[in-house]
C-alpha cells in the first residue's frame, strides 16, 4: 500500500475545488462570449447610425456638391458639425479634394484622407473603425451618387466609441464580480454539501464498522448513508457478522451441552423444572392423533408431517394439552363434549383438545389462506402463492378460536404455550393480549424467506405483529431467523437489537433464536424389531415385488415442495445412463396423499403417477419395475420397515425447513448401513453434511448420486452412515424441546400489553 500523503485534501474540499473550478471556467467562457456579442451589437448599431446619418444628409450634400466650394461650405454650414458621439461630417470632391469639414472632423484629416481616398478608388462606402494616439473613431465613407448613378463626391461620417468602450469595461467589471460571487457561493456550497452528504455519514460508517470489529455495542448503521442500498447492506452485513458470532457462541455452548444424550425422562425432569408448577400447553393446526372411518368404524392414524413425528414424543415425555384442529371424519365421535380425549389411546400420557371449525372455516383458513397462501409464500418452489381477502379473514377468526381454546385450557393457572407454525402466525398476539404473564413460544417449521419474497403478502405487517406477541420464535436455521429480522426491519417500526437477536414492539420483546429440529429414535417407537422386523419386511418385499436388487426409498407428503418429479426424472437418467442396474435396483416412493382440497396438489398426484408409468414403461422387464409409487397413508410400523430396507435414502425437497425424513432414514439405519441423498435446499442439509449433498434440479448430478450411493466402499458408507447417526441421536427431539423451553422460560416473561392486530 502506498503512503498517506501527510497533505492530502479533505474530499469533501477536492470535489468542491474541482467542481468550483470546472463551473467557474464554463461560467467565464460564457461570460466572454456574451461581451463579445454585446460590443458587436454596439459596433452594428453604431454603423447602422452612420448610415442612416449619411443617408438623411445625401440629398443636402448632392445639392451642395452642385455648387463651387465655397458656397457649398456655406450651404451646408451647421449640418456639418457633431454633438455628443457624432464628431463631425466630411464633404470631398471625387478628386479628393475636401470641400468641408465640421470642426472635430477637421482633427482627423489624415485618416479622413485615407478612407475617402479608398471608398474612391472602390467605388463603394467604406466602413472602419480606427486608433488614433488619442482616440478610437468609428468611420463611415459613403459615396454620394448624381440620379444617373455617377459618383459625385464622398460624405464622410465620424463618431467616437470613447463611450463604447467604457460600456464595455463595465460590463467585463460586472461580470466579473458575478462570476467571482457564484463560483466563490458553488464553492461554499459544494464542499458543506459534499461534507454534509458524503464525508461526514462515510467517516461515520467507518467509525461503525470499526465498533462492529471490535464488537463494541451499538444499535444499527448509521441511517444517513448516501446510497440507500448502502444502508441495507451495511446492516445485512452487521446481521450476518452478528449471526457468525452468536452461532459461534451457540455452537460452543452447544459443545458444552452436547455430553449426553437427551431421553424422555431426561426432558420430561426439565420440563418440570421448566414449568415451574404452569402447565404445558401446544397449539398446532395439525392434530397428533386422526379418527377417519373406514367401513363405517372410525380408524385412528397419526398424520404424515414433521410437526407431528417431532410434537408427538415431546408431550408424551411431558403430559399437557395439545389443541389442534379435529379434521378426522370420526374426530367428533372419538372426543367427549369438550373436544377433548386422552392421547395416544393406547396408552394415554397427554391430553388432546380438538378445536372444531366449519368447512368454510377450513376452506379458508387452512386450505386458502395457509397452504395456497403462505406455504408458496414461504417455499422458493416456483409456485404462486394466492392470497384472497375471504381467506384472510377466516385465518384471524380461526386463529382466534384456536388461541381462546388455549386460554380456557390454561383457565388462571400459569402455563407455557408452544404454538406451532404458520397456521398460527396470529395466535401469539391473541394470547398474550388476554394474558400477558403467559410464557408463548411459536416455532416455525417452514422457512422463512428474504423480506422481498415475504412482503409481498398484503398481510405480511399483521403477520409479523402476529409473531411478535410470542416471548420467542423459533426457526430451523440461523439463516431463517435473519431473514426474519431482515422483514420486520424493513415492514414494521420495531426496534431490533442483532446483538441479541430480538425485537422490541410496543415495549414487549421478542427473542428469536435457531432450534433445529429432530426426531426421537425408532426404538422408542412402537415398531417391529429383529425377526419381527426381517419378517415385516419380507411381506413387504413380496407384497411390492422387490425381492430384486437393492432398493432406494422416498417417504413424502404429495407435495410439490417435496422435488418428487425432479426425483423420478433423475431416476429415469440414472437407468439411461447405468442400464446394467436394471432389475438390480428398484426405486420406492411413499406417498402421503396431502391437502387433497387443493387443486395442485390434486394435480401433482397425477402428475407423478403419470410420471412414474411412462417411467416404469419405458424401463420395466416382466418382472421388475423400477419405480414403485406407493400412494397412501403408511403408519409409522411401515415407514420404519421401508426405511430400515433401503440401502438408500433419498430426500430432494426444492426447498424444505427441515425435512425430519432424512433423520428418520439416518435413525432407522441401526445396522449402520446405507446413504443417504439429500438435497441442498433442505434444512437438514446443513447437519447431514455425510449425506451425498445434490441440486434436485441437477438431473444428472442426481443421477450420478445414485451411482455413487450404489457403488460407495462399504466402508465409507458406514463411516458417513456412523457420523450422522451421531449427530441426529446427540441432537434428537429431546434435546429440541428441552432447548426451546429453557430458552422460552430462562427469562422473565416480557408482560406489557400488546396492540390489536387485524
Ligand atoms: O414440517 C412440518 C410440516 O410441513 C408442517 O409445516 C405442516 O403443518 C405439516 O408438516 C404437514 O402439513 P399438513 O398439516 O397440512 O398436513
Amino acid at each position: 500500500m502506498l503512503p498517506k500523503s501527510p497533505f492530502q485534501l479533505p474530499n469533501s474540499l477536492r470535489m468542491g475545488l474541482l467542481i468550483t473550478v470546472l463551473v467557474g471556467l464554463l461560467i467565464a467562457a460564457l461570460a466572454w462570449f456574451q461581451i463579445e456579442r454585446e460590443r458587436r451589437n454596439d459596433l452594428e448599431e453604431m454603423d447602422r447610425r452612420a448610415y442612416i446619418l449619411a443617408h438623411q444628409m445625401a440629398y443636402p450634400v448632392q445639392v451642395a456638391l452642385r455648387l463651387p466650394d465655397s458656397e457649398a461650405a456655406t450651404v451646408l454650414g451647421s449640418m456639418l458639425e457633431g454633438y455628443r458621439r457624432l464628431i463631425g461630417l466630411a464633404i470631398y470632391r471625387t478628386d479628393g479634394r475636401l470641400v468641408a469639414a465640421g470642426k472635430g472632423a477637421a482633427d482627423f484629416a489624415d485618416v479622413l484622407n485615407q478612407v475617402v481616398d479608398r471608398a474612391l478608388a472602390e467605388s463603394k462606402d467604406i466602413v472602419e473603425t480606427r486608433r488614433t494616439a488619442d482616440a478610437h473613431i468609428h468611420l463611415l465613407a459613403s459615396l454620394i451618387r448624381t440620379p444617373d448613378g455617377q459618383p459625385q463626391g464622398v460624405l464622410a461620417v465620424l463618431h467616437d466609441l470613447v463611450s463604447l468602450n467604457e460600456r464595455a469595461t463595465h460590463r467585463q467589471a460586472l461580470f466579473g464580480f458575478w462570476i467571482g460571487f457564484i463560483v466563490l457561493s458553488l464553492l461554499i456550497l459544494t464542499v458543506a454539501g459534499a461534507w454534509l452528504l458524503y464525508d461526514r455519514p462515510l467517516n461515520r460508517l467507518a467509525e461503525w464498522m470499526r465498533q462492529l470489529r471490535t464488537g463494541e455495542a451499538i444499535a444499527a448503521s448509521p441511517v444517513e448513508l448516501p446510497i440507500a442500498r448502502l444502508v441495507t447492506e451495511s446492516d445485512r452485513l452487521a446481521a450476518s457478522f452478528r449471526a457468525a458470532r452468536s452461532a459461534h457462541q451457540a455452537q460452543a455452548r452447544a459443545v458444552v451441552r452436547a455430553d449426553n444424550v437427551w431421553t424422555r425422562d431426561r426432558l420430561r425432569a426439565h420440563v418440570v423444572d421448566c414449568l415451574r408448577g404452569g402447565q404445558l400447553l401446544v397449539v398446532s393446526n395439525r392434530e397428533p392423533y386422526m379418527h377417519e372411518l373406514r367401513d363405517g368404524k372410525p380408524r385412528l392414524i397419526m398424520p404424515a408431517g414433521g410437526l407431528v413425528t417431532a410434537l408427538d414424543p415431546v408431550l408424551q415425555a411431558c403430559g399437557g394439552v395439545w389443541i389442534a384442529h379435529g379434521s378426522g371424519e370420526a374426530d367428533r365421535q372419538m372426543a367427549d363434549a369438550r373436544g377433548r380425549l386422552a392421547v395416544p389411546p393406547d396408552d394415554p400420557t397427554y391430553t388432546l383438545r380438538r378445536v372444531w371449525l366449519s368447512r368454510e372455516e377450513e376452506q379458508g383458513y387452512y386450505y386458502g389462506f395457509a397452504n395456497e397462501g403462505l406455504w408458496p409464500l414461504c417455499h422458493l418452489a416456483h409456485e404462486r402463492p394466492v392470497f384472497r381477502a375471504s381467506d384472510w379473514e377466516h385465518y384471524v377468526r380461526a386463529n382466534r378460536r384456536f388461541a381462546d381454546a388455549a386460554l380456557e385450557e390454561a383457565g388462571s393457572e400459569p402455563a407455557v404455550v408452544l404454538v406451532q407454525d404458520y397456521q398460527m402466525a396470529l395466535a401469539p398476539r391473541f394470547l398474550k393480549e388476554s394474558r400477558p404473564d403467559l410464557a408463548v413460544g411459536i416455532f416455525w417449521h417452514i422457512p422463512w424467506p428474504n423480506p422481498e419474497a415475504f412482503r409481498i403478502c398484503p398481510w405480511a405487517p399483521d403477520l409479523l405483529r402476529g409473531l411478535l406477541g410470542a416471548d420467542l420464535i423459533g426457526f430451523h436455521l440461523q439463516q431463517h431467523c435473519n431473514n426474519f429480522l431482515d422483514t420486520v426491519d424493513r415492514m414494521i417500526e420495531a426496534r431490533l437489537d442483532w446483538d441479541h437477536f430480538a425485537v422490541e414492539l410496543q415495549g414487549h420483546v421478542s427473542r428469536v433464536r435457531p432450534f433445529p429440529i429432530s426426531v426421537e429414535s425408532w426404538t422408542e417407537r412402537h415398531v417391529l424389531t429383529g425377526v419381527e422386523l426381517e419378517r415385516q419386511i419380507a411381506e413387504l418385499k413380496a407384497r411390492y415385488k422387490l425381492d430384486k436388487g437393492r432398493i432406494a426409498v422416498g417417504v413424502d407428503r404429495i407435495d410439490y415442495t417435496k422435488g418428487l418429479t425432479e426425483r423420478f426424472r433423475a431416476v429415469a437418467r440414472f437407468f439411461e445412463r447405468c442400464p446394467q442396474y436394471r432389475e438390480q435396483f428398484t426405486f420406492v416412493q411413499l406417498g402421503a396423499p396431502s391437502r387433497t382440497h387443493i387443486p395442485r396438489y390434486r394435480n401433482y398426484i397425477n402428475e407423478l403417477e403419470a410420471l412414474a408409468d411412462d417411467i416404469n414403461w419405458r424401463f420395466q422387464t416382466e418382472s421388475w419395475k423400477p419405480i414403485r409409487f406407493l400412494v397412501g397413508h403408511h403408519d409409522g410400523v411401515t415407514v420404519h420397515a421401508f426405511l430400515h430396507m433401503a440401502e438408500i435414502g433419498v430426500v430432494s425437497s426444492l426447498h424444505d425447513g427441515m425435512n425430519l425424513v432424512a433423520k428418520e432414514f439416518v435413525a432407522a439405519k441401526e445396522d449402520q448401513d446405507g446413504v443417504l441423498i439429500l438435497s441442498e435446499f433442505a434444512g437438514a442439509a446443513r447437519e447431514l453434511s455425510d449425506a451425498l449433498i445434490i441440486n434436485p434440479y441437477d438431473t444428472e448430478q442426481f443421477a450420478e448420486a445414485i451411482r455413487r450411493a450404489l457403488e460407495m466402499a462399504p466402508a465409507e458408507r458406514e463411516a458417513r452412515m456412523n457420523r450422522m447417526r451421531r449427530q441426529v441421536e446427540e441432537n434428537n427431539i429431546y434435546r429440541w424441546a428441552a432447548n426451546f423451553l429453557a430458552d422460552l422460560t430462562a427469562v422473565p416473561i416480557s408482560t406489557s400489553t400488546t396492540q390489536e392486530v387485524a
